[in-house]
């Protein structure tokens, strides 16, 4: 079989292409629109005709090539016949396996992190190789916090099918953000820390899986746009006060507030000499407690904190990383649930309330919301999850695109 495996940095997304080396006739598995090009000169440089492209699943995170490919080499359009997609040419399941040649690509139903998401495991003369797609990751997994996901079908979906496979069969992931490439079943059963070691299921790892996601610098254009535009017009607004309030509302391990506050000693550092108050709350008491500690492993480090920013702002800690005491202390952590009574806020300008709308139903974001607005001094700036927005919500907010990313602020007049 004629195998390779292409990387696309943008999203961090694999694609991979599978061809069989005497029909020549090749599938494309995951093709994102931006490598168009590049895939098509790998086709055509090993001699190939593109028969399929086929997806692991359909989802926001990368988007597919399939049909540019389809226009423009006339490819078939191949995914989970359960996603329903009106477009497709072939629906696979795991009774409909899709076959290029002497290649077959054998469907295992793995939902949790999309409900239709597919893997495919490949069998061939010097290897057996299964692509997990957002299923399950080199020592992680897919998120299970949108669009569908469910942590605990997740779990099941990669123990029941996937760990279940012979300990040397080739994993290979559809993303991955800490350059590695491929591992093994045995491996990931072995050491995936989400997943593996042999862990019974456990309602416990379930949540840990959903509700306390978090990384440093998460999903980075945010933070972009706090550099680029919103820190200096907001210094700029109250540079006569010199008082400027943060909070983070469902802080969860401490990442997210303490990214923020790097991001100031690093380029703004003058703020730091201000009346600046930053709070940060969530409702669970034992990720409170972490944040606090300002203590991280290796691998919460890893994921998102550049080494520039690890050397200069902390410590090491035994096989940890604390965060340095000066911009520790500056955070007040607080117990707050978001959809009981609210303690007493001060007036707030920047508002960090990512990733939490979404376990709401829309009457208790709207009280959210409508009490976050109350909260803002004029001019504020209110961030959401990429997943969550006011819109239809709560119109006295207005969105408004700043380097990359949906703001909201409340409507003025
Ligand atoms: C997915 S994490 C988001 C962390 C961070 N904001 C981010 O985007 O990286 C969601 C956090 O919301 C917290 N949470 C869930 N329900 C909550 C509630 N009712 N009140 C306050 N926090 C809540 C969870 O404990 C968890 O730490």
């Amino acid at each position: 079989m004629i195998f390779r495996q292409l990387f696309e940095p943008g999203s961090s997304t694999y694609t991979y292409l599978l061809a069989c080396p005497d029909t020549r006739r090749a599938v494309l598995v995951d093709p994102v629109l931006d490598s168009v090009d590049r895939d098509l000169a790998t086709v055509q440089e090993l001699g190939l005709t593109l028969a399929y492209t086929l997806e692991t699943h359909v989802h926001a995170d990368h988007v597919t090539s399939a049909a540019r490919l389809r226009s423009l080499v006339g490819s078939k359009i191949a995914c989970p016949e359960m996603d329903g997609i009106p477009s497709a040419d072939i629906g696979v399941s795991e009774i409909k396996p899709l076959t290029v040649g002497t290649v077959t690509l054998k469907p295992l139903f793995t939902p949790g992190h999309t409900d239709a998401h597919h893997s495919y495991l490949v069998n061939s003369p010097d290897a057996v190789r299964v692509m997990t797609g957002d299923a399950l990751l080199i020592d992680g997994c897919g998120r299970t916090d949108f669009q569908g996901g469910c942590a605990e079908t997740l779990y099941h979906s990669i123990h029941d099918k996937i760990f279940t496979l012979p300990d040397d069969v080739l994993v290979y992931p559809g993303h991955d953000y800490h350059h590695c490439h491929v591992s093994t079943v045995g491996q990931e059963r072995e050491r995936n820390s989400r997943l593996g070691g042999g862990k019974e299921l456990q309602h416990k790892v379930v949540d840990r899986m959903t509700t306390n996601e978090t990384s440093f610098f998460r999903d980075i254009h945010p933070f972009e746009a706090l550099r680029k535009s919103i820190l200096p017009e907001l210094m700029a607004r109250r540079a006569a006060e010199r008082q400027v309030n943060f909070w983070c509302g469902a802080a969860s391990t401490g990442q997210e507030p303490y990214s923020v506050l790097m991001l100031i000693a690093e380029h703004f550092p003058e703020l730091l000499k201000w009346d600046i108050k930053f709070i940060a709350t969530d409702l669970c008491s034992e990720v409170l407690a972490r944040s606090r500690a300002g203590c991280f492993s290796q691998l919460e480090i890893n994921r998102g904190l550049p080494a520039s920013l690890l050397v200069k702002y902390f410590v090491r800690e035994g096989a940890s990383w604390k965060i340095r005491d000066d911009l520790r202390r500056r955070v007040e952590f607080r117990e707050m649930n978001l959809v009981k009574d609210w303690p007493s806020l001060p007036p707030l300008d920047i508002v960090f309330l990512r990733n939490v709308l979404i376990y709401f139903d829309v009457e208790t974001k709207k009280t959210i919301l409508a009490k976050t607005r109350r909260l803002l001094r004029p001019g504020s700036y209110l961030l959401l999850g990429g997943a969550e927005t006011t819109f239809n919500i709560d119109e006295a907010f207005e969105r408004e695109v700043i380097d990359k990313t949906t703001w909201h602020r409340v409507k003025q007049g």
